[in-house]
């Protein structure tokens, strides 16, 4: 009996700290609109996404020239040389890429910036100029290339 009692006494000595707790949380949690317990969730952007191989623009001719003369407007060349075969920045007509060679590759590069002196140009450059700067440079060394080194 005793056994009982004290067991009867422990369980309810659970339930009030127990009672406590779940009448202190719906407050701590009032203050978070964030979270939301139903409704559709999408993939979490950032995550596993794999950049693009293809740009929108690839090889497309007036594309290419677009973005050869927004890499000349741009001052791309000024880092990167007049064709792109580098200078203070790397060349980007050679076969050696340090962030990727891949359109969706190098269209981050110049969206993003990149850490060793390459500006980010997303916030300035549509995505439409950056895809037709990406074709521009995926055509380098190439019959596609626009006004190619003589
Ligand atoms: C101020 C000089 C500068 C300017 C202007 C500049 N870049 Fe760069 N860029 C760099 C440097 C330096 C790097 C290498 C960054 C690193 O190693 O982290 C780079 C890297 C890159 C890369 C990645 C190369 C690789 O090997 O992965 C691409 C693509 C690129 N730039 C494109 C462009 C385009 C397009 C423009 C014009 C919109 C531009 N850059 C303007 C200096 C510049």
């Amino acid at each position: 009996v005793t056994r009982l009692r004290a067991s009867g006494l422990l369980l309810a000595a659970l339930a009030a700290a127990a009672g406590c707790d779940s009448a202190e949380l719906p407050r701590g949690l009032a203050g978070s609109p964030a979270i939301h317990t139903s409704g559709p969730v999408g993939p979490l952007p950032g995550l596993g996404d794999a950049p693009p191989s293809a740009g929108p623009y690839d090889g497309q001719p007036a594309m290419i020239a677009d973005g050869r003369k927004l890499f000349v407007s741009m001052n791309c060349a000024g880092c990167h040389g007049d064709h792109a075969g580098g200078g203070m920045g790397p060349s980007l007509r050679d076969a050696t890429w340090i962030y990727g060679s891949q359109p969706g590759d190098v269209y981050d590069s110049i969206a993003q910036g990149r850490a060793n002196g390459m500006p980010s140009w997303g916030v300035m450059l549509p995505e439409q100029l950056i895809w037709q700067l990406t074709a521009y440079i995926g055509s380098l060394g190439t019959d596609r290339e626009s006004e190619p080194p003589q």
